[in-house]
């Protein structure tokens, strides 16, 4: 992109499932270009193991799905969410087999009508997750994305990061109306301005924050952090959810495993061989996650171990390798042959349950600003999401947003000229080495004290830490030329203090948040809600 303004109708910020799915909802009528921060496959959307929740199943219903839904949320779900949420679902299901996803198939009936093969994951009352092998996410981005290149009306930038979005507000006038951001090319290093009528925030969750993530690196909170400092309100960011099973190895980044390992009957071991998850829950290794996680962490702290075991090997090693192709392999690399051997593995953050509040078009505070995906709070997931609920998310909101934008299009006009990005009283940076510390700092930090098992002390002790490295970085941020470290660590910090504000608030444990201090549910259950100074 050069420097001269630049337009579009509609101005959608990350290439996940959630902005790629509404692009391509949108794009016979509008102009939309989407930006990746990175490459497009970067999200964690490339990621995804398990699959899409889905009613298709012949004992399934709506209702059990709804219902599923609410116990894993712990009393914070919006019922009406996530019955709007659930309906959609078989639809949007239908949408993506339409553009080619190739689901794991059952069987083709005489009446040539295919039935897909649906496992069962964590929370799940019934088998109701339609995948793809046990690499649901890459076949769902590669199918979307070769769409995405094929039309006209959708241009896609990798590597441009949005710095910050433009509103009315910031510009002195009135109201608070999105009308485009400031992007950052990572080639050229200039930033440039994009205008457009609407601005869709796909940007992800905020697994970076943590030191140990099943997320890629891009997942850095930066939708969260542009919104609030747009003047959004942001909900639950106390619920960082755990994943209770990757890969423990020096050298595997956190690779997770797939909690439909444990739903095809795979059994968590302690180091001397025998399972522990029956003394927490009746469900056993299939509970919901934070409840697994937390006695893994437990079991952990107790034995002083460094990890626990994950074992499949009572399972024919042809049905391992029929639905596990790729964590086989990638265990494989990594010296576990889970045919005849346990995996080694622990908890790691994996998902971030808060986000900007929206409505069930995902339309945020800001006007014409709307936030689809893991960066958004619908109210589906409460205090703790369900497995695979949230590609569903992706794509039921990615349609409602669109509906929504459509019906508006004919009276949101093309916001005029926006002042550039001023650099005029900023240097290069003389220490790169503030950045690279800082953002080390708060990972450790993160997870010591803000992790599984929090105290009101631990939250405190993280609190003034952060509050010292906002100081640190928006001074920083305010003198030197702006980089793609610097823009994600200054959003990273900013999701921080979100999150740990957030935890602070909440006198009870409930769903992901469990701490010491207030270890009973409060018998009335309320969102956590911040509201921005603007
Ligand atoms: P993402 O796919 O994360 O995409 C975010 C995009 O935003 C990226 O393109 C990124 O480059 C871009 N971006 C971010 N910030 C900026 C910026 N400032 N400027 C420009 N671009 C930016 N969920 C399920 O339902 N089922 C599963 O089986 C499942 N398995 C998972 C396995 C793993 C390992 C992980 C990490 C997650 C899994 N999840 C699963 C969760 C699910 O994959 C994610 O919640 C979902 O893919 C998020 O999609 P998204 O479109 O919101 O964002
Ligand atoms: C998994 O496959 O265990 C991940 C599913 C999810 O995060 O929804």
């Amino acid at each position: 992109m050069n420097k001269a303004q630049a337009e579009c109708d509609v101005l959608v910020i990350g290439s996940g499932a959630a902005g790629l799915s509404l692009a391509l909802m949108l794009a016979d009528k509008m102009k939309v270009v989407v930006l990746s921060k990175a490459l497009l496959d970067s999200g964690s959307t490339q990621y995804a193991q398990g699959g899409i929740s889905v009613v298709m199943g012949e004992d399934d219903s709506v209702a059990a799905h709804v219902q599923d839904t609410l116990i894993a949320g712990a009393g914070l779900c919006d019922p009406s969410i996530v019955e709007f949420t659930v309906e959609n679902g078989p639809e949007r299901i239908a949408w993506l087999i339409e553009q080619g996803v190739p689901f794991t198939q059952e069987a083709i009936g005489e009446d040539g009508k295919t039935t897909y093969h649906l496992t069962r994951e964590g929370g799940h009352s019934h088998r109701r997750v339609i995948h793809v092998e046990d690499a649901t996410g890459r076949a769902v981005a590669t199918t979307l994305t070769d769409r995405a290149r094929q039309h006209p009306n959708i241009s896609l930038l990798e590597r441009h990061i949005v710095v910050d979005l433009i509103t009315t507000h910031k510009l002195g006038q009135g109201g608070n109306r999105c009308l485009g951001a400031y992007v950052y090319d990572r080639e050229s290093a200039q930033v440039s301005v994009l205008r457009s009528r609407f601005v869709v925030l796909a940007t992800g969750g905020a697994g970076k924050v943590y030191l140990y993530t099943s997320n890629p690196d891009v997942a850095t909170g930066d939708g969260i952090a542009m919104a609030w400092r747009a003047g959004c309100r942001v909900a639950n960011m106390e619920f960082i959810q755990f994943h209770p099973t990757c890969l423990y190895h020096p050298e595997a980044k956190s690779f997770l495993i797939s909690e439909a390992v444990r739903g095809e009957g795979g059994r968590l071991l302690l180091p001397d061989g025998s399972s522990f998850m029956q003394n927490f829950d009746p469900r056993g290794e299939l509970a919901p996650r934070d409840i697994v996680a937390r006695a893994i962490d437990h079991e952990m702290k107790r034995l002083g171990g460094d990890c626990v075991f994950l074992d499949i090997s009572h399972q024919p090693a042809d049905f391992i390798l029929a639905h596990f192709p790729n964590i086989y392999n990638r265990c494989l690399e990594f010296g576990y042959d889970m045919t005849y051997q346990p995996i080694p593995v622990v908890p790691a953050a994996h998902y971030t349950c808060g986000g900007v509040m929206t409505d069930r078009y995902g339309r945020t505070d800001v006007e014409n600003l709307y936030a689809v995906g893991e960066v958004a709070h619908t109210g589906l997931h409460g205090a703790n999401r369900m497995a695979s609920n949230s590609l569903l998310e992706c794509l039921v909101f990615a349609h409602s947003a669109s509906q929504d934008i459509l019906q508006k299009a004919d009276q949101v006009s093309m916001p005029p000229e926006l002042p550039q990005w001023d650099e005029s009283r900023v240097t290069d940076s003389d220490e790169e080495v503030v950045v690279s510390h800082n953002w080390d700092e708060l990972r450790h930090f993160m997870w010591d004290y803000v992790g599984i098992v929090r105290s009101k002390k631990r939250l405190q002790r993280a609190r003034r830490r952060v509050e010292l490295l906002e100081s640190e970085i928006e001074e920083y941020y305010s003198n030197f030329r702006v980089s793609n470290d610097l823009i994600e660590l200054r959003n990273l910090v900013q999701v921080a203090d979100l999150i740990i504000r957030s935890a602070l608030l909440r006198h009870e444990s409930r769903g992901l948040h469990f701490t010491l201090d207030y270890p009973d549910t409060l018998p009335v259950a309320a969102n956590t809600i911040l509201t921005p100074e603007l």
